[in-house]
């Protein structure tokens, strides 16, 4: 009998889209050496996918190099952008197939992986629209007979490293602004995750980008990706995932001074004001708390509520909690998949018992009662407090810890008090407060009486040592293009 995932691979519309090889200078590879790819709800293999390796990066970096000149010189904006919507069209005409794959190596429910997708494609569909309205600008000169104004480049090759918890929409966050501005892409897919970047490069290609525009060099090998940020020829790297990792690779990206994105971690805050509507913040938290299995960067980590709203708000949210029910992603009824893997789980597991051991109490969860799998219950905890390590670190796993707070002051200073800043959220229903603390929250994204803060047009970043530069959004393009002024000077000479 095949077994779970055999199944649904079966079922692929388009079985081609499921290949674990490389594409490194318009040539799908498949390499001797290979790396295994887990399927998290069950821990048995997905399967193999090649394992690029620093001779592959130098090969890919080298053809996206040559390639990028040519696309940018032969294509116009417009042109870029209708090779972009006919991407996005492809990406939307296979969803299912996509959602399949994606759901199977991460994880995530069918209904999350197939939003997923959907928001991967919006931002090729974005970015698409961009690509036509690239503009410079004209300066007054302070010199005579001069006139000076600006035009927009593509920085060139730009080196792409993305996280296993969105497989798809962190891909196509960043190349689709790049691709858009005129740049080649090198991308190393997650290597939990990497068919699903491997499906979309198939489709970018079918829809008629440049081969070599596109490359994928999938890797367990650190020293070989880090190819992406010390090759002098990658001229931006953007990146998505730790703050540890992404501090490393600005060290190594140092040496050509190559333009970086780094989009990383968050502890983000979610308060809960006594003059809030109860039923929106619990709305709100079990979307931002719970959805990917709590695996996402905006998530919130830390939930202050202030003292006059805590018992009913923990009662509702303990019902909405109960309500979900953890199985692998493509079951029917299942609202929360596994988590990446074991560590994923134990860091969960840490989190609970230090905050137990320090007088919190678990009103749901609490434990991995699935006996196979990545799996941990989905937990509240109450009476939690500054001391604890949920309060520092981020979970990055379904563990919502209840603070309680007295005053505005207090629940700022608390909120504010990480060396992290990349999302926060409150609820209130005081316009005077909603502005006050959406200005004091020291973060990059704020959402007021909403869990739902991403979208395409939304711009995506944080502050403090959760990175810089900003994703989506009209600001998206600028990221990968170079302003270049020019002086057009003695327009007075040779005049009649
Ligand atoms: C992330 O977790 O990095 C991305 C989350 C999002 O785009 O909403």
């Amino acid at each position: 009998m095949s077994s779970y995932h055999e199944q649904h691979l079966q079922s692929l519309r388009n079985k081609s889209l499921f290949s674990g090889d490389a594409f490194i200078d318009g040539q799908w590879i498949s390499k001797e050496k290979q790396f295994v790819v887990y399927e998290p709800s069950s821990t048995s293999i997905l399967g193999k996918v090649s394992d690029c390796d620093l001779e592959d990066f130098q090969t890919a970096i080298k053809s996206a190099d040559q390639a990028q000149h040519s696309y940018y010189e032969n294509t116009t904006g417009t042109q870029r952008g209708a090779l972009l919507r006919r991407w996005n069209d492809l990406i939307l005409e296979n969803i299912d197939d996509i959602a399949t794959i994606l759901s199977l190596e991460n994880g995530k429910t069918l209904g999350e992986a197939k939003g997923e997708v959907a928001y991967a494609a919006s931002f090729i569909a974005w970015f698409a629209e961009e690509a036509t309205r690239s503009y410079g600008v004209t300066i007054p000169s302070s010199t005579p007979h001069t006139t000076l104004m600006t035009v927009r480049e593509p920085v060139g090759v730009c080196g792409i490293i993305t996280p296993w918890n969105f497989p798809a929409a962190m891909i196509t966050r960043k190349v689709g602004p790049a691709l858009a501005a005129g740049c080649s892409v090198v991308i190393k897919p997650p290597s939990e995750t990497p068919y699903t970047c491997i499906a979309l490069a198939k489709l970018a290609v079918k829809a008629g980008l440049p081969p070599a525009t596109i490359q994928v060099c999938p890797t367990k090998d650190r020293q070989a990706a880090a190819e992406l940020a010390k090759n002098p020829l990658v001229k931006k790297l953007s990146f998505t995932g730790s703050t540890g990792v992404g501090k490393k690779l600005a060290e190594l990206a140092v040496g050509t001074l190559k333009k970086l994105s780094l989009e990383l971690g968050g502890n983000a805050p979610f308060i809960v004001f006594d003059d809030a509507n109860l039923d929106l913040a619990v709305e709100g938290a079990m979307f931002c708390k719970f959805r990917c299995s709590g695996q996402t960067c905006v998530c919130a980590n830390r939930l202050y509520v202030q003292k006059g709203a805590a018992k009913a708000f923990v009662e509702k949210l303990v019902k909405a909690v109960q309500s979900l029910k953890m199985g692998p992603g493509l079951d029917q009824s299942t609202t929360q998949g596994p988590l990446v893997n074991k560590a994923a789980v134990q860091k969960v597991k840490e989190h609970v018992d230090d905050a137990v051991s320090k007088g919190a109490k678990v009103e749901v969860g609490g434990k991995a009662s699935m006996t196979s799998g990545f799996f941990f219950d989905p937990t509240v905890l109450s009476g939690v407090t500054p001391g604890m390590a949920v309060s520092k670190e981020e979970t990055f796993g379904p563990l919502a810890p209840v603070f309680e707070f007295e005053t505005e002051d207090e629940v700022l200073r608390l909120a504010n008090d990480t060396e992290f800043g990349l999302a926060g959220y409150f609820f209130s229903q005081d316009i005077a407060r909603a502005m006050r603390v959406a200005h004091k929250l020291q973060v990059g994204m704020v959402g007021v009486n909403t869990g739902k803060i991403s979208a395409a047009e939304a711009p995506f970043g944080g502050v403090k040592e959760s990175g810089y530069g900003k994703e989506g959004s009209l600001y998206g393009l600028e990221e990968y293009q170079n302003i270049k002024s020019i002086t057009i000077g003695n327009q007075n000479v040779g005049a009649e």
